[in-house]
């Protein structure tokens, strides 16, 4: 077997062109996605080359919903860049107008990195922030989640492989991000979801524009059994997100034969890895089998959040 090594990308990271916010995954241009990932891969391997790589700029997290991942991720990529990073917890834009959040905001940082509860609400922060604003997590998008997922899908099966994604479970934010960014990267993209957790009908559609743009084959089935057949990688996240907790009882009975069990799991690849945005209800979207199995690459894709987002931040900031 050869090892191919990777070559480096460009000394002086290319700056975002296409806009100055990443709100939705289809703010990055096809060159700006293949970069960002080539940059990441080397971010990863040469962590020192970019220490100094962000000094003197500084990001503002403003989170009205709870985070691990996120959070940790965006604030250690700031430091290990050479920048600083604040956080700010609760309503953005509860105690003022938003225009206002984000014309103080931009006056003291480089960019703003927004979980919000609507997708609105940062849309509304980009309008009037003068500094780059970054979708954290909105209702209809997660795309830093995307960039370090189909990150991992690559590290295993390489850029070049016509991978299947099969993300069975609910059609929400995580799926919307990774069915764009899997799409326009050629992965073939099959959702397995119960009757009446369907994508955003917009979404699919630009999806289906991407996917016949790079050749990808977009599915969207009820039968989870089909979604699984021959996938690379196997992804699902939790039946109830916050603020869905009433609706608890019904996602529950409607998911239940969605779970991504050893069985559902067996009739993917025999290579086939599994993955998860975490955090993670087990024993109702995913076994403790599963997500424990030496195919399970969920703490891979957690570290990659930190990789993918230096690169993001290099090229938004730099
Ligand atoms: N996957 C993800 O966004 O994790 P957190 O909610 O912990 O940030």
């Amino acid at each position: 077997m050869t090892t191919t090594v990777p070559s480096r990308p460009a000394a002086n990271p290319i700056l975002k062109t296409s806009g100055p916010d990443l709100l939705r995954d289809l703010d990055l241009t096809d060159d700006e996605l293949g970069y960002l990932l080539e940059l990441a891969a080397d971010v990863k391997r040469f962590p020192s080359d970019y220490a100094q790589a962000l000094r003197g700029k500084s990001i503002a997290l403003l989170f009205e919903k709870p985070s691990l991942r996120t959070r940790l991720t965006f604030e250690l990529a700031a430091k290990q860049l050479g920048g600083n990073s604040v956080f700010c917890e609760g309503p953005v834009g509860g105690r003022e107008p938003l225009k206002d959040v984000a014309r103080n905001v931009d006056r003291w940082v480089n960019g703003i990195v927004a979980r919000v509860f609507s997708h609105d609400t940062v849309e509304e922060l980009a309008r009037w922030s003068s500094a780059p604003v970054i979708n954290a997590l909105s209702d209809m998008y997660h795309p830093c989640q995307a960039l370090a997922d189909v990150q991992t899908i690559r590290e295993r099966f390489g850029a070049q492989e016509k991978v299947k994604v099969a993300f069975i479970g609910d059609g929400n934010n995580v799926a919307h991000s990774l069915m764009i960014t899997a799409v326009r990267l050629g992965m073939n993209f099959t959702l397995g979801c119960p009757q009446g957790f369907l994508p955003n009908p917009e979404v699919v559609v630009q999806a289906e524009g991407l996917a016949s743009l790079s050749g990808a084959a977009l599915a969207i089935t009820h039968d989870p059994r089909a979604a699984a057949e021959g996938a690379h990688a196997i992804y699902t996240d939790v039946w109830v997100s916050m603020g869905q907790e009433r609706e608890t009882a019904r996602r529950k009975k409607a998911f239940q034969p969605f779970q991504v069990n050893e069985e559902l799991f067996a009739l993917a690849r025999p290579d086939a890895i599994f993955l998860h945005c975490l955090p993670a209800r087990r024993g109702e979207e995913a076994t403790d089998a599963v997500m424990e199995s030496d195919r399970s690459a969920i703490f891979d894709q957690a570290e990659n959040r930190l990789h993918a987002q230096k690169a993001l931040l290099l090229m938004m900031l730099s």
